[in-house]
C-alpha cells in the first residue's frame, strides 16, 4: 500500500521523532524518526552493529534515549511510561519463561499480574500460535520455535496494539519461519496490530513487511514499501532502436525509459502493458530482440545502499 493513496485514515502506533543515543560519548543513534500504522509489519533492517537492537530497547523502555522522543499509543516514553507500555507487547531478548512450569501455567502466571484477562483470552492466544497440543508440557521440553510461539502469545495476551520482535526468527527452521510469517501476517491483519520486526533475513522481509526501513550506522538510510522494490524492478528491452523504442514507450503507454546501452533500456512500465509495448514497437518498425523482467530485490537494494560496511 503506498503511503498516500491509501483513503483510509491510519491510526498511528508507534511514533519516533529524531532519537538520539550515545554511549560513552560515541553516538550511536543520529536521530531516527518514524511512523507506524496499525495493521501494518514494518520491517527494520540492517548490518550487524547498525543499532537494530538499541532502537527497539529504546522504544520499550530498557534503556533510555538520549535525546528525541518516542510516542506508542499516542502516549509519550518518556513521560507516561506506564500508558506506554499498556499498549506493546515484546520479544527482544529471550522472552522469559518458567522452564519447570507448562506452557499454560506460564500465561496463567502473566494473566495474573494484568488485569481483565479471561481464561478464554489465554485460550485464544495459544490457538493463534498454534501450541494447543503442547501447552499443557513443561517448557523445558519444548524447541526453540515452540518457545518462540509461547513468547508470542505472552506479548500478544494484553491486547498490545504494537508487536515488538528483534530478529524472532533466529534458529527457527524453514517450516518454523514460514509458519511465524503467516502468524505475524494474520496478526496484522485480523487483530490490526502494528509489528515492528527487525530480521537479518531479506527474502523474509520482503514477504512478510509492508515497508522496510533500512539502517545503517546509526541512521535510517530508506523506508520503502515492499511494493515499491516490486515497481522498481522495471523490464529490460534489447532492441534495434533504442532511441525510438523509448519514444514509442514513453508516447503511448504510461512510465519512463531509461536508455542503459546501444542497444539496451529499462522501461518502469505496468507490466500488464509489456504485450500491447512490443506489439506497437514492431509496428513502428523497431525489432525486439530480447525482454526480460528485472528482478530488483530487497536484497539489491540492501547491498546497494550500505555497500562496504564493516564493523567499527
Ligand atoms: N552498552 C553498549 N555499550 C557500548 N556500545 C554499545 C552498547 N550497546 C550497543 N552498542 C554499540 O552500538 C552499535 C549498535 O548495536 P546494536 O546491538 O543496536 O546493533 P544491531 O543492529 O542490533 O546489530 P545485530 O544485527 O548484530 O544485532 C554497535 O556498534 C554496538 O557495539
Ligand atoms: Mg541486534
Amino acid at each position: 500500500m503506498s503511503e498516500n493513496s491509501s483513503s483510509i485514515e491510519k491510526t498511528v502506533v508507534l511514533e519516533l521523532t529524531n532519537v538520539k543515543k550515545t554511549i560513552r560519548k560515541k553516538e550511536i543513534i543520529k536521530g531516527i524518526s518514524l511512523s507506524l500504522y496499525e495493521g501494518e509489519v514494518f520491517g527494520f533492517l540492517g548490518p550487524n552493529g547498525a543499532g537494530k537492537t538499541t532502537t527497539l530497547r529504546m522504544i520499550v523502555g530498557l534503556i533510555r534515549m538520549t535525546e528525541g522522543e518516542i510516542k506508542i499509543g499516542g502516549y509519550s516514553v518518556k513521560k507516561d511510561f506506564v500508558k506506554a507500555m499498556e499498549s506493546v507487547g515484546c520479544i527482544i531478548e529471550n522472552p522469559e519463561m518458567y522452564d519447570y512450569l507448562s506452557g499454560w501455567e506460564n500465561l496463567k502466571v502473566l494473566a495474573s499480574m494484568e488485569k481483565g484477562i479471561t481464561k478464554e483470552r489465554i485460550k485464544e492466544m495459544v490457538s493463534l500460535v498454534g501450541l494447543e497440543k503442547r501447552i499443557d508440557d513443561k517448557v523445558y521440553t519444548y524447541s526453540l520455535g515452540m518457545k518462540q510461539r509461547l513468547g508470542i502469545a505472552q506479548a500478544l495476551m494484553k491486547r498490545p496494539k504494537l508487536l515488538i520482535l528483534d530478529e524472532p526468527t533466529n534458529g527457527l527452521d524453514p517450516a518454523g519461519i514460514s509458519e511465524f510469517r503467516k502468524l505475524i501476517r494474520s496478526l496484522a491483519e485480523n487483530e490490526n496490530l502494528g509489528v515492528l520486526v527487525s530480521s537479518h533475513i531479506l527474502a523474509e522481509m520482503e514477504v512478510m513487511t509492508d515497508r522496510v526501513a533500512i539502517i545503517r550506522q546509526g541512521s535510517i538510510v530508506k523506508v520503502t514499501s515492499v511494493e515499491n522494490i516490486v515497481r522498481e524492478k522495471g523490464i529490460t528491452y534489447v532492441v534495434s532502436d533504442v532511441e525510438k523504442a523509448k519514444a514509442v514507450i514513453e508516447e503511448n503507454f504510461k512510465g519512463q525509459v531509461h536508455i542503459k546501452g546501444s542497444d539496451q533500456l529499462v522501461a518502469i512500465i505496468n507490466e500488464k502493458d509489456v504485450p500491447d509495448i512490443n506489439q506497437k514497437l514492431f509496428a513502428e518498425g523497431v525489432l525486439i530482440q530480447y525482454v526480460s523482467k528485472n528482478q530488483k530485490s530487497l536484497e539489491d537494494l540492501f547491498l546497494e545502499l550500505t555497500a562496504g560496511d564493516e564493523i567499527v
